[in-house]
C-alpha cells in the first residue's frame, strides 16, 4: 500500500508552533488534528474554493467532510456572498454609527418566522444561546435549565457535566474537562435524552423549578412519538420557556427553521453557522411573550456590530432562496446515503447510518472504530480527498465530484473487507496515531 509521502507537512510543523503559542493548539475542538489522522493532517489551509482546500503545501484537497464545521452551505468563497462583502469592506466595516444592514436582516428573518416578534445577532453559537438563555431565564423568574444537545462552551451549558446523573456525557465526549466551571452552577442544569421524553420528565420530578428548555430540533434521527409536540405542550403546561438551537439544523431541510417543517414553534430560536455562508454571524428570534421583558437588558457587545455579518447573513439569506440551496444539499445527501449503504452492504460491513440528509454520517459496529474511521482518512488522504465518517453537504458536492469520492471510497472499504477476512488489524496499517472519536451527538 502506497504511504503518505509528505510526512513532516507544513502543517504538522505549524500545529507543533500552534501548540506551543496558543492555548489548546487553536480556537475550535473539532479542527484539531487528533480528530482526523493526529501527525499526518494537513490542518491549515492557504486557500479555499467551492469544495475545495489547499494546504500549505498548496496540495489541493476535495472537502467531503466538515465543510469549515457546517459553516458553507454555498460552498466556500461562494462569488455571490463574497461580493456583497467585499462592496461592504470598501465602504467600511465598523464605525461609531451602526450598521444600517442589520435591520434589513431582522426585518428579514422575521417575515420568514412569522411568529417572531425581535430578533438580537450575536457573532458565535455559544454566545447567541448565552444570550437566550438569558431572556429566558429573565422571563421565566426561574433559573434552572434543561438541556438536550450541544449549545457551546459557556458556563450555563459545561455545568450540566457537574451534576453527575444528568451530564454531558451522552452528548458531548466521556473526558470533558470542566475546570474553572463554578460549582454551585451545578445545580442549574441538567440534560435529558433525545426521544425520551420520560427522562425530561425524571429531571423534572427532582427540580420542579425548570424554567428553561433548550434543545436542537433534530440532529442524528428523526423525532419519534410525538416527541417534539410533547415537548412543547409539557413547557406550555409549566410555563417553561422553550428555546430551539437551530445553529446547526436551520437552512438545511427548508428555507429558516427545522421546527417550521415539524409545526412545532418555540418562544426562542437560534440561528448560526450556515446563516452567513462562512463569515460571523448568528441570531435569535423571539416571540412577544418573552422579548417584550427582554428590551432593557444589558446584552450588548462591540463587535455584534460589525458590517460584514449582517451583508453576509442577507446575502446568504438571498442566494440560499435564488437556488432553494436546502432542496439542493438534501437530495445530494439522500443519495450519499444511499450510497454508502450500497458499498457497506457488498462489502459486509454493519454499519448505522445517521443525520440530517444534509448532515450525513455512519458508523461501523466495531469497537475500535476510531481506527477504521482513521484508516478512511488516511487513505482518502492519500487521493487528495479529506473524509472521515461525516460530511456537511454543500450545494458544490456535485456528480462529479461525489463520483470520485465513492470511487477511492469504495477501494478504501474493499480493502477494509480484504483486511478483516485476512485477520489483519487494521491498527497495524496505520501511519499517524488514531484519532479521537470527537463530539457525540445525542440527536
Ligand atoms: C446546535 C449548536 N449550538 C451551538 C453551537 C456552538 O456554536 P459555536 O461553535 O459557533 O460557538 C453549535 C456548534 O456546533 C451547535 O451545533
Amino acid at each position: 500500500m502506497a504511504k503518505i509521502k509528505n510526512k513532516k507537512n507544513s502543517g504538522q510543523k505549524l500545529w507543533l508552533k500552534g501548540k506551543k503559542y496558543i492555548l489548546g493548539g487553536n480556537m475550535l475542538l473539532s479542527k484539531r488534528p487528533n480528530l482526523f489522522l493526529p501527525d499526518l493532517w494537513p490542518t491549515y489551509f492557504s486557500k479555499t474554493k467551492s469544495c475545495f482546500i489547499w494546504d500549505l503545501d498548496n496540495k489541493k484537497y476535495i472537502d467531503m467532510s466538515y465543510m469549515g464545521v457546517g459553516t458553507n452551505i454555498l460552498g466556500y468563497n461562494n462569488n455571490r456572498v463574497d461580493r456583497e462583502v467585499e462592496r461592504a469592506i470598501k465602504k467600511g466595516n465598523i464605525s461609531t454609527f451602526n450598521a444600517p444592514e442589520e435591520v434589513e436582516l431582522a426585518r428579514k428573518l422575521i417575515s420568514m418566522h412569522k411568529w417572531a416578534y425581535k430578533a438580537k445577532f450575536a457573532r458565535t453559537g455559544g454566545e447567541i444561546a448565552s444570550v437566550a438563555i438569558r431572556i429566558a431565564r429573565n422571563y421565566s423568574k426561574k433559573n434552572k435549565v434543561a438541556i438536550c444537545g450541544y449549545h457551546g462552551w459557556h458556563d450555563w451549558y459545561l455545568s450540566a457535566n457537574i451534576n453527575k446523573k444528568s451530564s454531558l456525557k451522552n452528548h458531548l465526549f466521556d473526558q470533558l474537562n470542566i475546570g474553572g466551571v463554578p460549582k454551585e452552577f451545578g445545580k442549574l442544569t441538567f440534560s435529558f435524552e433525545y426521544n425520551d421524553f420520560d427522562s425530561l420528565l425524571k429531571v423534572y420530578k427532582k427540580n420542579p423549578d425548570i424554567g428553561v428548555i433548550i434543545m436542537e430540533v433534530k440532529r442524528n434521527f428523526n423525532p419519534k412519538k410525538n416527541f417534539l409536540k410533547k415537548i412543547k405542550n409539557f413547557c406550555t403546561k409549566n410555563k417553561i420557556v422553550l428555546i430551539f438551537d437551530e445553529c446547526t439544523s436551520g437552512f438545511r431541510e427548508n428555507f429558516g427553521g427545522l421546527h417550521l417543517k415539524y409545526k412545532i414553534i418555540p418562544d426562542i430560536v437560534l440561528f448560526g453557522k450556515a446563516l452567513g455562508n462562512g463569515y460571523a454571524i448568528t441570531a435569535l428570534l423571539g416571540n412577544k411573550k418573552v422579548m417584550k421583558e427582554a428590551n432593557d437588558l444589558f446584552i450588548s457587545s462591540t463587535f455584534w456590530t460589525e458590517r460584514i455579518g449582517s451583508v453576509a447573513g442577507l446575502a446568504t439569506l438571498k442566494e440560499m432562496k435564488r437556488i432553494k440551496s436546502w432542496k439542493k444539499i438534501t437530495k445530494i445527501g439522500k443519495i450519499i446515503k444511499e450510497k454508502w449503504k450500497r458499498i457497506f452492504d457488498k462489502y459486509l460491513i454493519e454499519y448505522e447510518i445517521k443525520g440530517l440528509d444534509s448532515i450525513v454520517s455512519f458508523e461501523f459496529k466495531r469497537k475500535n472504530f476510531n481506527v477504521y474511521k482513521t484508516f478512511i482518512t488516511q487513505e482518502m488522504l492519500k487521493k487528495g480527498i479529506l473524509a472521515n465518517n461525516s460530511i456537511y453537504v454543500s450545494i458544490d458536492h456535485d456528480n462529479k465530484i461525489l463520483k470520485k469520492y465513492f470511487v477511492e471510497f469504495e477501494k478504501v472499504i474493499k480493502k477494509i473487507q480484504i483486511l478483516e477476512q485476512k485477520g489483519i488489524k487494521l491498527e497495524k496499517l496505520l501511519e499517524s496515531k488514531a484519532s479521537s472519536l470527537g463530539f457525540k451527538r445525542l440527536n
